[in-house]
């Protein structure tokens, strides 16, 4: 198979010898089914065992090999370097502390989707004896696009608004919302409608659409934002007039 070699820019962050990253230049000599992730494992395995990334599936499942590629949010092992031309540019995604090189800290993100409860809530649960929740393939339907996220952040890499107000729930914390709110199984909108509509909620977007653009998945956060701000809306509706004449 053909060899192909190209130019590398890591950016490289080693919090016991750098005060702020520097880029490091490699030349890999890639195959042309390769991937960037493979450009990436073939440096840690043959140039610099120190090298740290993120990544597991190597098939756009896990969503553990998010970088920025030439600036853009991507999966890595989705990015096919015959697709880019000259050097390419590796960093990690953006918006988020650099923990070690291409590793970036990720607790604030996985608090955010938690904080938007992302289970099913019933106000009585069923006894088991009393069978399924059942859902018919149009109930499905609804919210099936906005299941499809597999948290890989590339979203909140992408959001102009997280660059200025970092507190903000972001794109895949309120599509996932919005996917159990639209649950015809789901009783828990008003549980949820503490955090979606807080000064970081919903109306933080600026509705820029980055998140959709970049997500893998298309899931479509950018749409389910805008959906979650009429369901707000009309939550909203709903509880205001008991707020005002209790
Ligand atoms: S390694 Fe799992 S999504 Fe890329």
């Amino acid at each position: 198979m053909e060899l192909r070699k190209v130019k590398f820019e890591v950016l490289r962050f080693r919090p016991e010898q750098d005060t702020d990253p520097v880029f490091e230049t490699y030349e890999v000599e890639c195959m042309e089914d390769w991937v960037v992730l493979d450009a990436l494992n073939a440096i840690k395995d043959d140039v610099d065992p120190t090298l740290s990334h993120r990544w597991s599936c190597r098939m756009g499942v896990c969503g553990s090999c998010g970088m920025l590629v030439n600036g853009r949010p991507v999966l890595t092992c989705a990015a096919f370097v015959r697709n880019y031309e000259g050097t390419i540019r590796v960093e990690p995604l953006s918006n988020f502390p650099i923990v070690r090189d291409l590793v970036v800290e990720l607790d604030g993100f996985i608090e955010k989707i938690k904080s938007v409860k992302p289970w099913i809530i019933r106000k009585i649960e069923k006894d088991l004896s009393e069978g399924e929740y059942r859902q018919s393939p149009e109930q499905l339907e609804e919210f099936k696009q906005f299941s499809m996220c597999i948290n890989c952040a590339l979203c909140y890499a992408a959001c102009p608004v997280l660059a200025n107000e970092p507190e903000f729930v972001g794109p895949a914390a309120i599509a996932l919302a919005h996917r159990y709110n639209l649950d015809s199984r789901d009783e828990g909108n008003a549980e949820r409608f503490e955090v979606l509509d807080s000064h970081d909620g919903v109306y933080a977007c600026s509705f820029a659409n980055e998140c959709s653009q970049v997500c893998p998945k298309h899931v479509d956060p950018a749409m389910a934002i805008q959906q979650a701000k009429l369901t707000d809306f009309l939550e909203w509706a709903r509880i205001m007039p008991k707020r005002s004449f209790t």
